[in-house]
């Protein structure tokens, strides 16, 4: 198997965090694999450490000791600025709790990962018109975050991450505030970015075994321990 179908490696990576006298050994030992084209699933119960390597494949935190490399990056050489960047230009991420800007409408926020990486105005909006569409969120537009549910916040989280087309998309529980149906539309999307970009790959944290069942692969974080599902 050629090394350019992974797009995502992790080697003995290990993450612990320390509170006061308290050490917190929340990941251990983490091999795992991911390749292009593949739709996988993270399990585990709350506070398994799931958020926790969902951030470390996004290089938000560095781990321990251990290798990351994602879309062609070792994670050891990204400093400050480059990891801005790579994060702006090949991961799309969903975070648990949105971070949307507040202060900033809809669109505003779906455009702006668009602005960081100088794509012109014509482009990014019609891309972001299409994606707002795609998440039925094409009559909310001008609402900023507070004026919307829970579900169209993710929504309008899951469109801000997509913007840039992103190699790698981590999503963290981007059901999990949905009812049934809205949830439904959320795999549906996924289904149909894996169909339609089979170059990259979706990372998903779910704790509904059912959802999981719909991602090509699963993995499962018990005890600081990563298995396959
Ligand atoms: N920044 C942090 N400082 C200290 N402990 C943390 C931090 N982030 C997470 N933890 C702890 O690590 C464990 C795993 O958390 P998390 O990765 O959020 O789990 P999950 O997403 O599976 O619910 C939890 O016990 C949590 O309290
Ligand atoms: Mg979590």
């Amino acid at each position: 198997m050629s090394d350019r179908e992974w797009i995502l490696e992790v080697e003995d990576v290990a993450k612990a965090y320390t509170l006061g006298s308290v050490r917190l050994e929340v990941l251990r030992n983490i091999q795992w694999r991911v390749r292009r084209g593949e739709w996988a699933a993270l399990l585990g119960a709350s506070g398994s450490g799931k958020t926790t390597l969902l951030n470390l494949l996004g290089a938000l935190e560095r781990p321990d000791c251990g290798r990351i490399c994602a879309a062609g990056t070792d994670y050891r050489t990204l400093n400050g600025r480059r990891a801005a960047v790579f994060r702006n230009r090949k991961i799309g991420f969903v975070f648990q709790s949105y971070c949307l800007l507040p202060e900033l409408s809809i669109w505003e926020n779906v455009l702006l990962p668009a602005r960081m990486a100088g794509m012109t105005s014509g482009a990014s909006a019609a891309r972001a018109r299409e994606l707002l569409e795609r998440v039925g969120l094409a009559d909310r537009l001008r609402h900023r975050p507070g004026e919307l549910s829970g579900g169209e916040q993710q929504r309008a989280s899951i469109a801000r991450a997509l913007i840039n087309d992103p190699e790698l998309l981590l999503a963290d529980e981007p059901t999990g505030n949905l009812d049934a149906a809205t949830g439904e539309e959320i795999l549906a999307l996924f289904h149909e970015l894996r169909r339609s970009r089979p170059n990259r790959a979706i990372i998903m944290i779910t704790h509904n075994e059912a959802i999981a069942a719909q991602a090509d692969t699963a993995m499962i974080l018990r005890n600081g321990v990563l298995t396959a599902g």
